[in-house]
C-alpha cells in the first residue's frame, strides 16, 4: 500500500504521521514546493519509527515521480485561512494549486483514490475530479468526519457526557450551508431533541459550523490540523482496508436525498474502490431542504470556477 499526501504544511504532515503510525503502509510519500521541507520532516519522521514501533517508509520529495503508482492520496496543498476570512476566499488561489496538483498527481497515479481537504472545499474537490477526469467514486473530500466530530464534541461538552457516547452527523458543504442534523443525534442512546430543548440545540448547532472559524480566530495564523488529520487518516483507514464503513463525506451525488450532479457532504461506505455507495438516511423535511440549499450553493460556486477558468 503507498500512499502520497500532497503539501507538508500543518494538515499535510500530521496526516502523514498518523498514517504512518497507523501501520496500514508500506510508504507514504509526503510532497510540497518547497525545497527541503517535506525531506526534513519525513526525515524527523522516519527517526521515531523505533520508538512508535512501525515500519512504514516516509518519504520526502519535491518531484511527483515519487508519487507514482499511489493507491491512496490525500490533497492539502493550498493556503489555508486567515482570521476574518470565509473558506470561499481562499477559491481563486487554490483553484490554481489544485489545477496544477491534480494534473501531475494523475500523470503517475492513474488508479489512485484521492481525498481533497483543501478549502473551499466543496469546490476543489469537484475541481480535482474535472481536472483529472478520474471516476467521481474515486475521488472525494474530507469535511463531514471532521465537522460531525466537533458536533459531538460540543454535545458531549454541553451534556456532560464522554464524546464516545454521542452519535452523530452533519451533511452539506463545508461552510455556512453545513448541515448538522439533530434528528439523527443520540447522547448515550437517548435522542438529542429528548434531552436537550431547542434553543440548546440550534446553540450546538451554530457552535458546529463556526467550529473551523473558532480555531482560525485563536491560533491567529493557519487553522487547525489534529482534528482534520484525524478525519482524513479514518478515511484512508476505510479505503486502504477495504471496510465499506459508512462515514460523512464529500461525494458525487446521483439521485440520493433527490440531489443529482453535484459534490457534498453525505454519509458513505468506503473501500478500495473510494465511495462505494452514498447512503441515505431518513431526514426530516426542514433537513432535506437545508441539504437541498447547500447543493444548489455548492452549485453555484462550481460555475463561478468555471468562469475563473475562461
Ligand atoms: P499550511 O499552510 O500549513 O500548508 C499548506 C502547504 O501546501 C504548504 O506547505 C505549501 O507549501 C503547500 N503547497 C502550496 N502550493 C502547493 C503545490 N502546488 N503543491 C504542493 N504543495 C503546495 O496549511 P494547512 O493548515 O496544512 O491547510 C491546508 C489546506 O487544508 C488549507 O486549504 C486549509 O484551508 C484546508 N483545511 C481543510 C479542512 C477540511 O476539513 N477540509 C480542515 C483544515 C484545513
Ligand atoms: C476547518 O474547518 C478551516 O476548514 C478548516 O478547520
Amino acid at each position: 500500500m503507498k500512499i502520497t499526501v500532497v503539501g507538508a504544511g500543518k494538515y499535510g504532515s500530521t496526516t502523514v504521521q498518523r498514517l504512518a503510525e497507523a501501520k496500514i503502509a508500506d510508504e507514504v510519500v509526503m510532497t510540497d514546493i518547497v525545497e527541503g521541507l517535506p525531506q526534513g520532516l519525513a526525515l524527523d519522521m522516519m527517526q521515531s519509527r523505533s520508538i512508535e514501533g512501525f515500519e512504514t517508509r516516509i518519504t520526502g520529495t519535491n518531484s511527483y515521480e515519487d508519487t507514482a503508482g499511489s493507491d491512496v492520496c490525500v490533497v492539502t496543498a493550498g493556503l489555508p485561512r486567515k482570521p476574518g476570512m470565509s473558506r470561499m476566499d481562499l477559491l481563486e488561489v487554490n483553484a490554481k494549486i489544485i489545477r496544477d496538483v491534480a494534473t501531475k498527481f494523475a500523470a503517475g497515479s492513474p488508479n489512485a483514490v484521492v481525498i481533497v481537504v483543501s478549502n473551499p472545499l466543496d469546490e476543489m474537490t469537484y475541481l480535482f475530479r474535472e481536472a483529472t477526469g478520474f471516476p467521481a467514486e474515486r475521488v472525494m473530500g474530507q469535511a463531514g468526519m471532521l465537522d460531525t466530530a466537533r458536533f459531538k464534541h460540543f454535545v458531549a461538552e454541553d451534556l456532560g457526557v464522554s464524546p464516545l457516547e454521542v452519535e452523530a452527523i452533519t451533511l452539506g458543504s463545508h461552510g455556512e450551508t453545513m448541515v448538522p442534523v439533530p434528528s439523527q443525534v443520540r447522547v448515550a442512546g437517548k435522542p438529542l431533541t429528548v434531552v436537550a430543548d431547542s434553543a440548546t440545540i440550534e446553540k450546538l448547532v451554530q457552535k458546529t459550523r463556526d467550529g473551523g472559524a473558532e480555531i482560525v480566530g485563536l491560533l491567529k495564523t493557519g487553522s487547525a490540523y489534529y482534528a482534520p488529520s484525524s478525519a482524513a487518516a479514518a478515511m484512508v483507514e476505510a479505503i486502504a482496508g477495504d471496510t465499506n464503513e459508512v462515514m460523512p463525506v464529500c461525494a458525487w451525488m446521483t439521485g440520493q436525498y433527490g440531489i443529482s450532479d453535484v459534490y457534498l457532504g453525505a454519509p458513505a461506505k468506503l473501500g478500495r474502490r473510494g465511495v462505494e455507495e452514498v447512503v441515505e438516511l431518513p431526514l426530516d423535511d426542514a433537513e432535506i431542504t437545508a441539504l437541498k440549499a447547500a447543493a444548489e450553493s455548492v452549485r453555484s460556486k462550481c460555475a463561478d470556477l468555471a468562469n475563473l477558468q475562461g
